[in-house]
Order: structure tokens, then sequence, then C-alpha cells
């Protein structure tokens, strides 16, 4: 083995296939726009939200500014966790709003879920075996495999080690528990990248599943906002037995526009245990608070302040209807590819729209074919995971008038 005199690099960083997939699409998009200037490109690809913060959320943010210039009021690092105002404001509006206790202390306040996605794999050994559903958000996927669980990827584009559950418009995007061995599942509903939501049935199998081969599922309900059907589980608590089995996550980025302010937070329920070597059952609660402990400081206070004033009626009235407005431009989107003779999925209870390329296009070719000729950026899907190979992803949040635009330009171009 090479030791020169530098730092070695932690190489399970060079099996990563490729750069992020965002960061790509946007180099692509940059290459295309720089050779044609002039063209009028319509982002739908990275899901990022268009519409400016809501009213209340930006007096609560110069209120919060106030206080920190005020000696009395002024404040400096806050709890790790966050502060109790914001994680009582999520314990009632979240959860007991929904029939679900949470404990101040199952609460962690963070700046993204995506960042909380992709630390939470620290606390677990580096042998747990991660099991993802296919296409996936790459985050769970990429995370582990820098922290070198696992070995190369392969020919079909899956890493070694890693347990893959294709989902597939056979299953309609919702695949089954894995028949072989895994200890941890990261699910998300209302799923990105498929658009697609998971029923109370199918949840209680996961939980049955992970209760059973004691595992632990990470459920991401980043999009949970968007879900239209009140009888929808939001939260995989309203499944019975996922205190023992399940953290969840949940961003304001989506819900309120906060992808540029920066909030989200993770239940850890005080049930959930992991065991260690020796086999004795371990909190995973406390893992991940002092996890945090020494590796966070908060979100900041002004931040936490906006995100507790979406769970004020007015703010719930501002947020809610910015979250209609998207899903109206989802229902158009779903419509007028329809009509241009695509076969559509998602889009009804999440903002994503998972549409299957026409003529055998590869996803990536899709992608080059759009932007070349209607300037619409969409992802595509095999950037998700080798099952994603054959669809495209596009995001509701834009303008209304760039999304019926670029119904048109799909239309025109590919209309039947
Ligand atoms: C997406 O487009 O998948 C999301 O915006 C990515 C994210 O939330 O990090």
């Amino acid at each position: 083995m090479f030791r020169g005199l530098m730092a070695q690099i932690n190489e399970n960083f060079q099996k990563l296939q490729a750069g992020y997939l965002f960061p790509e699409i946007g180099r692509r998009v940059a290459a295309f726009q720089q050779s044609n200037p002039k063209a009028p490109v319509i982002r739908l690809g990275i899901g990022d939200v268009t519409e400016p913060l809501a009213p209340s959320i930006v007096s609560a943010l110069h209120n919060a500014v106030d206080e920190m210039g005020q000696r009395a009021d002024f404040k400096g690092y806050g709890p790790e966790q966050g502060y109790g105002f914001l994680i009582d404001a999520i314990r009632e509006g979240d959860y007991k709003s929904r029939g679900i206790d949470i404990a101040g202390d199952e609460v962690f306040v963070s700046d993204g879920s995506k960042c909380d996605s992709g630390n939470i794999q620290e606390i677990f050994g580096s042998d747990t075996i991660i099991a993802v559903t296919d296409p996936v958000y790459p985050v769970y996927v990429d995370s582990n495999v820098m922290a070198g669980r696992t070995g190369e990827v392969n020919e079909q584009g899956r890493y070694e080690g890693m347990v893959y559950l294709p989902a597939t418009a056979e299953n309609y995007f919702m695949p089954e528990p894995p028949t072989e061995k895994a200890d941890i599942a990261f699910l998300c509903s209302p799923n990105n990248p498929t658009g697609t939501v998971a029923t109370r049935e199918y949840l209680q199998r996961w939980v049955n599943w992970a209760r059973s081969n004691d595992a632990i599922i990470i459920f991401d309900a980043a999009y949970e906002a968007f879900i239209t059907d009140p009888d929808l589980p939001r939260s995989i608590y309203e499944i019975d037995g996922a205190r023992e089995c399940a953290i969840e996550m949940r961003s304001f980025s989506k819900r309120a526009g906060f992808t540029g302010v920066r909030c989200a937070f993770t239940i850890v329920p005080k049930e959930l245990t992991g065991s260690n070597s020796k086999g004795e059952r371990v909190s995973i609660n406390s893992l991940w608070n002092r996890r945090q402990c020494t590796k966070f400081n908060g979100a900041s206070y002004v931040v936490q302040r906006a995100a507790a004033a979406v769970y004020t009626d007015q703010g719930l009235k501002e947020t809610g209807e910015q979250v209609a407005f998207y899903m109206e431009n989802a229902r158009l989107l779903r419509e007028g590819l329809s009509q241009a003779g695509f076969t559509i999925y998602g889009g009804e209870h999440a903002p994503y729209i998972w549409m299957a390329t026409r003529n055998g296009l590869s996803s990536w070719d899709f992608f080059d074919k759009m932007l070349s000729n209607c300037h619409v950026v969409g992802t595509p899907g095999s950037g998700f995971g080798p099952s994603g190979e054959g669809f495209f992803r596009l995001s509701a949040f834009n303008s209304r008038q760039n999304v019926e635009e670029a119904i048109g330009r799909i239309q025109k171009h590919f209309g039947r």
C-alpha cells in the first residue's frame, strides 16, 4: 500500500459515482446556457420553492432580529436541540393535532432534513446493512457510501452491500419490506422522487417488518404538508408500534418556503433502541442527542422564531395557500403532460411528477432533449437510482406562468 507523507483521504468518497445529482444538473444547464444565451430556460429540476416567504414569517423574522438587537432580549448560543417555544409548537401543531404524543426531549430542531438524513447514519455501526427504495433521494445512499457501509458500485449502478428495493409502476412505486437482512431502511412519503404516497396499511407492513427484524425505519416526511387526503398518514407515529422502531424527519423547506432560511426537525422516540456488540440495548435518542451536542450548536434563534410562526393561525393559513398553489401547478402538469401522451405518476399528494420517457429514451437523453428542444429542466430518473432509468421528474415549484409555459412547450414538441 502506498504510504506517502501527505494526509490520506477517506477512499469511500472515491466510490461515489459522480458529483451530487443537482450540482451535476446545474453544470449541464449552465453549459447549455453558455452556448444558447437567449434560450428562456424554465427550471423544474431541483425542488426549490419560488414563492416569497409568507408575511407572518417575514414579520416573525423582523421581530426576532429586533430582539437580537436589544441588550435585554439578545441571545447567544441556544439549546442544541432547539428552543422550547418551537418544540412545543411542533408537538402541538404537527402531532397532538393528529392524536400523537411526542415529548419535548424527543424533538431535535436542525437546519435541514438533508443534513439530518445524511448525519443520522453516524450513530449506527459500520457494518449496519442499509435498505433503500430505488429510485431514492441520493443523500441516504451517498452518506452511507461515504461512511464505508458499502462496497464498490456494480454495473447496474448499485453499491455492493446495500439493499435496493425497486420502486416500479408494478408495485405503484411502493416496494414491500426486504426479505433479505437489513438493519435500517430509509422510507420517504410523500415520496421524493416518485411523488407517490404511503397508505396506512403499507406503513403498518413496514413497522411490522422492522419490529420483527429488530430494524429501524428512518422516515423522511419532508413533504407531508402536500398530502391532500386527510385520511392518509402524515406521520409514521400514526402507525401502531412505530415509536419502537422509527425516526421521523420533517422540514420547513417545502411546506413554508424555508429552503433558503433553513429549519427542520427530527423526532427520536425514547422507546427506540439499538444494540451494542455486547448485546445491550442502547437508547438511540441519547446517542443522537450526544451527536448533536458535540457537532451542532442549534438552528439560529431568528430562524426558529420564523418556524414557530408557521404554526400560528395566520402562518398556517398563508403557508397552506402556498402549498395549495404548488399543488395546483402539480395538477396542471399532470393534466397537461397526460394530454401530450405521457404516462404520469405522482403529483397528487406531492410536489413531484414522475413521468415515463418516450421512445425508449434513457433518462439523461430525455433530459437533454427536454433542455435543448423545450428549454425545460427536469431531473433524470436514473440520477435517483438504477430503477429510475427511463423516468424523469418534474417539480411543481415554480410560478404559474412558468409552469403553463413549460406545459405548452412540452405539448408542442412532444404532443400527439
Ligand atoms: C429535490 O429536488 O430532490 C430536493 O429539493 C432536494 C432536497 O430537498 O435536498
